[in-house]
């Protein structure tokens, strides 16, 4: 049962209802609802001051395009709808399909024997019924008989005359025939009431793969009780209203082209949790996020050449209580393994492995930092310059630290080879990466988010962390195997990672898109390529209509899937919160006009 609208439930007006004191309990509240009166004439009906009237379906083409029920049901009238789905014995069909195909052959024999021009029509009609046939042998699919009945409300007569014209026409467009149910209103009106009775009993039958493309969405609903206003539900009007811990994991992907409302939907979601008392971190390619920034009392961290902040990689996270310090140490160093791989630019050989993993010890044992003493007394960490020493003290390790060596002195010098100077207590904290040259905007994302997984391991509390134009730190393939695994142990730690990406393709072919989808229980499709949206029809299993909303899609419009569920989505801000978006720092009046409507 879909979009049920009672409109004669609100009395207005002139009804006006006895109040009767004798009556008890449900006979009273019976009497408080129930209209004055109903009246079912041969194709209409009127109940108190409303008229109404039921269609229905008589016949469908035998191609439908998937989602035509989408059509009616985004009109803009109140009506009821309902579909019944009997399912029909397999064996009667097939006794059924088997005299209609014997009855297909003897007519094309018969044309054939008078020497008639074959008719290509019978032809068809053979070869259909005869595949039907096949299908429902193999269980591929089944009967149904199907009914749709739609009821329509108005004022007056007239302007239901006109509402009737408008919904036999939306059907026309999809070939379908329907018609207005003669003499069984009254049916007809009980057929659409939540009551799954079918009481005219009018249906087609169909196979079900046809009958699937009944289905506008799979589910229209996404409104959880502690969760955050994302904007409206384009099907119904309705709030949709996303908690994100709900659900198996609290990680969201946001695939879409340039352009389309990404970073805008993320951006509304941090202002909004702040509200919530979410501690927010932010990965900002663009340093777009600083106006948000400035509003909230945010920390912005621009990371660049010029130095300004360090995050100094080998920095060790600070113990907690008994916690193996054996174990976080091997950790670390794996993690700053992956770091000398991006660096250097390639795989190492296991020798090298072996030599670098060697040198890392020695550098921090030179800082007085064991693996299996801990290091709660250290107060500084080695850097890279110091692990560039060691190396060049090991037999063998020259060659690589050569190659670390325009990160030392050379033109990349000073971005990573200092002590950290970045903090993270603030509820805000956004790292601008738009300053780093291109080449090292995914080795600072793999910086900063190392730096934050060290951090919010120590104190676990719900974070968001929002990683923009994600596919930086996806190009490289260590980069994206951290991602993943940053993913995979976020809820471990309550954080929920938001990944947003333009470059579908690449992310849907590169060897970690599918388990960062998997691992991600939320996903937002905003506007796609013909050629991406088929892809992701094909993963997300969209029917055709989800397919070519996707590829129409305006800004800000796009298909949530949280968990099983799904809902076409239009991402809506308030005036002040997207004064706050669309304003650069240095726009300050808009803000003031902002806070004086009080946001
Ligand atoms: N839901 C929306 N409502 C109003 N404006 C929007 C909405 N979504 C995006 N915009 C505007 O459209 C432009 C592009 O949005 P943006 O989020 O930067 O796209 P993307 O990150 O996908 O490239 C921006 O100017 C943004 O302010
Ligand atoms: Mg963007």
């Amino acid at each position: 049962m879909i979009n049920l609208n009672l409109p004669f439930f609100s009395k207005k007006g002139k009804i006006k209802i006895p109040f009767q004191k004798e009556l008890e309990g449900f006979e009273k509240i019976k009497e408080l609802m129930a209209p004055p009166g109903a009246n079912f004439a041969l194709d209409y009906f009127q109940i108190g001051d409303i008229y109404g009237r039921t269609l229905l379906v008589l016949e469908y083409p035998s191609y439908l395009i998937g989602a035509w029920l989408s059509k009616v049901i985004i009109l803009d009238e109140p009506f009821n709808l309902s579909l019944f789905f009997h399912p029909v014995d397999t064996g009667a069909t097939l006794k059924k399909l088997e005299k209609q195909l014997a009855r297909i052959e003897a007519q094309i024999r018969e044309t054939e024997e008078k020497g008639k021009v074959r008719s290509p029509e019978l032809e068809v009609a053979y070869k259909n019924v005869e595949e039907l046939r096949d299908m429902l042998v193999q269980a591929e699919e089944r009967m149904l008989r199907v009914s749709l009945y739609i009821t329509l409300f108005a004022n007056d007569k007239k302007e239901l005359d006109l509402k009737t014209k408008k919904i036999l026409k939306t059907f026309e467009s999809s070939l379908i025939s329907s018609k207005q149910v003669m003499f069984q209103q009254k049916e007809g009106f009980i057929s659409t009431l939540p009551l799954c009775l079918d009481e005219i009993n009018a249906s087609y039958h169909l196979n079900s793969s046809t009958a699937s493309s009944f289905f506008p969405f799979i589910s229209t609903d996404i409104v959880d009780e502690k969760g955050i206003f994302m904007g409206v539900n384009l099907i119904d009007g309705g709030v949709v209203i996303l908690d994100r811990f709900k659900y198996e994991n609290p990680h969201l992907l946001i695939l879409a082209r340039s352009g389309s409302g990404k970073s805008y939907t993320s951006k509304l979601e941090i202002m909004r949790s702040l509200m919530m008392n979410m501690e927010v971190i932010v990965l900002d390619p663009e340093n777009e996020y600083q106006s948000i920034c400035d509003v909230y009392g945010g920390s912005f961290i621009p990371l660049s050449l010029r130095a300004d902040y360090n995050l100094n990689p080998f920095d060790l996270p600070s113990l907690i209580e008994n916690e193996n310090t054996y174990d976080i140490f091997k950790e670390h160093i794996s993690n700053l393994i992956i770091l000398i791989e991006i660096l250097i630019g390639e795989r190492l050989s296991s020798e090298e492995l072996a030599l670098i993993d060697r040198a890392l010890n020695q550098t921090y044992a030179a800082f007085n930092i064991l693996p299996k003493k801990g290091w709660e007394k250290a107060e500084i960490f080695p850097t890279l310059n110091d692990f560039e020493k060691v190396l060049r003290s090991t037999v063998g390790g020259e060659k690589i630290a050569d190659r670390l060596y325009p990160y030392i002195e050379g033109s990349f010098s000073g971005f990573l080879n200092k002590q950290t100077n970045v903090e993270l207590e603030n509820r805000l904290v956004v790292f601008g990466l738009k300053d780093l040259p291109e080449v090292l905007r995914s080795l600072g994302m793999f910086l900063a988010l190392s730096f934050i997984m060290n951090k919010i391991k120590r104190q676990i509390k719900r974070r968001l962390l929002i990683i923009d134009e994600a596919w930086w730190i996806m190009k490289q393939p260590f980069g994206a195997e951290f991602l993943l695994n940053v993913i995979k142990r976020g809820r471990k730690y309550q954080l929920a990672v938001t990944n947003i990406t333009q470059d579908v393709e690449d992310f849907l072919n590169s060897e970690y898109g599918k388990p960062i989808i998997t691992n991600s229980a939320i996903i937002f499709l905003m506007k796609q390529s013909t050629a991406t949206a088929d892809l992701l029809k094909q993963i997300f299993y969209l029917s055709e209509g989800e397919k070519n909303f996707l590829v129409q899609a305006e800004r800000g419009n796009g298909i949530l899937i949280a968990g099983n569920k799904r809902v076409p989505l239009y991402v809506l801000a308030s005036y002040a919160e997207d004064q706050i978006i669309k304003t650069r720092t240095d726009q300050l009046i808009a803000l003031e006009k902002a806070k004086e409507i009080g946001f």
